[in-house]
């Protein structure tokens, strides 16, 4: 069982929460705030052993093994660099860096100091997206042709500053990272070309596929995925967490306890295989997702 302690206690947190709990190889060992009244509120809802109101505080337990980083963007980095000096594995949320620089930095020093680095994409790991990827790895829609992914909210309702107002802002980083990372996992090739228009981009990749993606928060879109390969295609709406899809027809559908729980479960696994690197969400996959965001 990995221990686990949860970084930040805003709105992600609670799914974040539900995601551990629901793992078989994770424990949700402490959370920790800036609000002791909020970390201990947290702690007897969910069972966690401690809460902390110091983030310097709970890195020096001795007893956690793996931090889950749920604070704003642009603190990412310093909090991520925070932990593994504390010899903490780390799994943070998305985007995990507001620049190929940031990431280059975080993923050298987790090297460093022989300590587990993965942004969390919990898109790439629904148990969902884990069956596609596999379906479409056997050729079940032939060769993949072309991706349309589009992430859009409109906002509607208040959301923290720092989305506005500091790096790693905007639609882009908050939302568009979903379209991005499923068709950069479903095409499963390395990125040529990018052509970015305002928030939408095309994606031509080495094995000939090309990905239109798009987000917004002035408008609404379908958030739909649809995949075309050779021999047929796929269509998925809310792609980023749902558990059935259409392929050729065909109704397809999983169980899930929790978006969280697949991504925990593999950061884990990967944790205790003694991995400093996930095999699918790698430096190099959180590369090509800010290739595609141009920084
Ligand atoms: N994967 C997903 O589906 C998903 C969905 C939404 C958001 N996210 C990501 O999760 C992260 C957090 O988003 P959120 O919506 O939870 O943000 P939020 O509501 O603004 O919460 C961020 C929390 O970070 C903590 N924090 C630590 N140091 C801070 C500082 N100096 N300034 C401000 N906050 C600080 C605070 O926790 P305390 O008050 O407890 O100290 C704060 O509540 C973002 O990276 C976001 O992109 C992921």
């Amino acid at each position: 069982m990995v221990q686990i302690g949860v970084y930040g206690l805003g709105g992600i947190s609670r799914r974040v929460i539900q995601g551990v709990l629901f793992s078989r190889n994770a424990n949700l060992y402490a959370v920790c705030s800036s609000s002791i009244e909020k970390a201990d509120a947290f702690k007897e809802e969910y069972g966690a052993e401690k809460a902390y109101d110091n983030y310097e505080k709970m890195l020096k337990d001795t007893n956690i093994d793996m931090i889950y980083i749920c604070t704003p963007n642009y603190l990412h980095a310093k909090h991520i660099q925070l932990a593994l000096a504390n010899h903490k594995h780390v799994v943070c949320e998305k985007p995990m860096c507001v620049s190929s620089e940031e990431l280059h930095a975080c993923f050298d020093y987790a090297h460093q100091q022989n300590c587990f680095l993965m942004e969390a994409h919990k898109t790439v790991f629904t148990p969902l997206n884990q069956k596609l990827f596999e379906m479409i790895s056997n050729e079940e829609i032939g060769e993949i042709k072309s991706i349309d992914a589009q992430y859009a909210t409109k906002l509607t309702e208040t959301i923290s500053d720092w989305h506005f107002n500091q790096p790693g802002s905007g639609c882009m980083f908050d939302i568009g990272v979903y379209p991005i990372c499923y068709a950069n996992r479903m095409a499963n090739s390395s990125i040529l070309k990018v052509s970015r228009f305002q928030d939408e981009a095309l994606i031509e990749y080495e094995n000939g596929c090309v990905a239109h993606i798009a987000t917004s928060w002035d408008v609404d879109m379908e958030n739909t995925a649809h995949i075309y390969g050779t021999k047929g295609s796929v269509t998925c709406k809310n792609f980023w967490k749902n558990t059935e899809l259409v392929m050729n027809d065909k109704k397809i559908v999983v169980e899930q306890k929790s978006d969280f729980t697949g991504e925990i479960e593999h950061a884990c696994t990967c944790i205790e295989s003694g991995l400093i690197e996930s095999p699918i969400m790698s430096r190099n996959a959180s590369l090509e997702i800010l290739k595609v965001i141009g920084v």
